[in-house]
């Protein structure tokens, strides 16, 4: 009998002789498994052994074959069996021992039965919460009318193609490294100077943060500024986003009606400790904020120490006249926070959104940053901030503006012309999608109808969350498709009214 220490367990040393023919079986059949792809014979004897421990074939302290017998028992010369050995115990699955041989020194803890079934998952309770909201997925394709997609077939991407290579050409190397978490300082000045000029911002580089999305952003805002069971005011209808946003915090929601002057102040409401806004442009009915009641928010923020999420997602696509300052240019109290994307200026898969937050709130923001995925990639935010700088980026908005207002016209004219006996518009001086009005009850069996035709729908009432307040409709994104495209699929919504 022979005592191994080290693993507290006896030998037998005919033992080895007599496991020989099951283990050659066992290591022999694993070796050949179509499974067992390693590339080189080495990583595949490795791999079999490896297999053989954690099946519970090999088991703790059981003494393997001399590497010789191993390379007869695999056809593999004994330098192969020799390397498999010492990669093993540098990994920690076999010890070697001077004059007595190779042994497995790792023991495989047997998993023990699941409490739960297999199949279901165990969620945190914010996990389940984010989970139940249902996430929000943006179209992949421009297809008619899924909304929120802006016009790329315009893109300037000869330009954008020579911007990049003279980035790095220029910079080199230096746009590999990691970056800086707030953001790269010529793309933050950049953003802080256009939207000074075109929004009346009133920020510097200092308080621009850049972030991926208008989704990472309130993301961000929910998780650093709102406890479990805080009050969040946001609009009805509105924004899916950043509802879902305030639900992955804990926060209670608290929907507050919208008329033609935008959000109605309701002091019966709770005390806010967030209000959630798209004030140039609400999101979806199109209406703006009036400027009495955007005083009466900054004040009540101030007084109860309140955040002003204000979401200017797409003030850059007013067609009929200036839209006015942001509320930030109004706030002297350091309660809003601005945010705004290029998803839809320039193009989505870009991934840069921007938010100016108050000078003290910037070091929070920047800590939490790095916790989620560190910064944006610093080409693409050199290639936007040259972008911005050589003046390409106001062009293209001119141009967009254009094109925009034109096809918002077009499809106002078919759905009026076309869709009136269930359609009723809701003409908005801007944005990228229509709203549209159907009778009450009939938003889901006309979706279903529309998609049968071929038309993609996105619903409205969806967007409200009292169930008295639900109004039946459609928002339509006509940003992407030109004239003939809108005509097309109108002519088919058109099919439903006929029967
Ligand atoms: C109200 C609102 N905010 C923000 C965004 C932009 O989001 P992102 O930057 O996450 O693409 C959208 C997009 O449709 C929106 O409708």
């Amino acid at each position: 009998m022979t005592s191994v220490p080290d693993f507290g367990l006896i030998f037998n040393a005919n033992f080895i002789t007599l496991i020989r023919p099951i283990m050659h079986q066992v290591l022999l059949t694993l070796f050949q498994q179509p499974e067992n792809t390693a590339v080189t014979l080495r990583e595949r004897v490795c791999s079999t052994l490896r297999r053989a421990i954690h099946s519970g074939a090999l088991s703790a302290g059981q003494r393997l074959p001399s590497s010789r017998i191993l390379a007869t028992d695999l056809k593999i010369s004994r330098v192969t069996a020799e390397a498999a050995y010492a990669q093993l115990e540098a990994e920690g699955y076999l010890q070697r021992r001077v004059g007595q041989g190779t042994f497995v020194a790792v023991r495989i803890i047997k998993p023990a039965p699941l409490r739960k079934t297999v199949g279901q998952l165990r969620l945190s309770q914010r996990g389940d919460a984010i989970v139940q909201t249902g996430g929000c997925r943006d179209p992949q394709q421009p297809l008619p009318f899924a909304a929120g997609s802006p016009e790329l077939r315009v893109f300037p991407l000869k330009l954008w193609k020579h911007l990049t290579a003279q980035q790095l050409r220029v910079r080199g190397e230096k746009l590999l490294r990691y970056g800086d978490p707030q953001g790269y300082l010529p793309l933050r000045e950049a953003i802080a100077g256009y939207l000074g000029q075109t929004r009346g911002v009133n920020c510097d580089a200092q308080q621009v943060i850049v972030l991926t999305s208008s989704q990472q952003a309130l993301q961000l805002i929910a998780t650093l500024l709102l406890d479990h069971g805080d009050n969040v005011w946001l609009e009805e209808p509105g924004y899916l986003g950043a509802r879902n946003a305030f639900i992955s915090a804990g926060a209670k929601l608290n929907p507050v009606s919208v008329d033609e002057a935008g959000l109605r102040p309701d002091n019966t409401l709770p005390v806010p400790r967030l209000i959630y806004l798209t004030p140039a442009h609400h999101y979806p009915t199109g209406v703006a904020l009036n400027l009495e009641r955007r005083l009466t928010l900054l004040e009540m923020a101030r007084r109860e120490q309140a955040w002003i999420i204000e979401d200017d997602y797409d003030s850059e696509f007013h067609y009929d006249g200036q839209p006015m300052p942001a509320m930030q240019s109004q706030d002297r109290h350091g309660n809003v926070l601005y945010l705004g994307t290029f998803s839809k200026t320039l193009f989505p898969s870009l991934r840069l959104a921007y938010l100016i937050v108050p000078p003290a709130l910037v070091p929070a923001f920047t800590t939490a940053r790095t916790l989620y995925d560190g910064h944006s990639a610093q080409l693409m935010q050199a290639v936007t901030a040259e972008f911005i700088q050589q003046g390409h980026f106001a062009a293209h908005i001119r141009y967009l503006r254009q094109l925009y207002r034109s096809r918002r016209d077009w499809l106002l004219t078919q759905v009026e012309q076309h869709l009136k006996t269930f359609a009723t518009p809701q003409p908005a001086g801007g944005g990228l999608q229509l709203a549209v009005w159907l009778p009450p009850g009939q938003e889901a069996t006309l979706t279903r109808q529309a998609r049968q035709l071929g038309v993609i729908t996105p619903g409205l009432a969806a967007q409200f969350i009292t169930p008295q307040a639900r109004r039946d409709g459609w928002l339509l994104g006509f940003s992407a498709l030109t004239p003939g495209e809108i005509s097309a699929a109108v002519e088919q919504l058109s099919k439903i009214a006929r029967g």
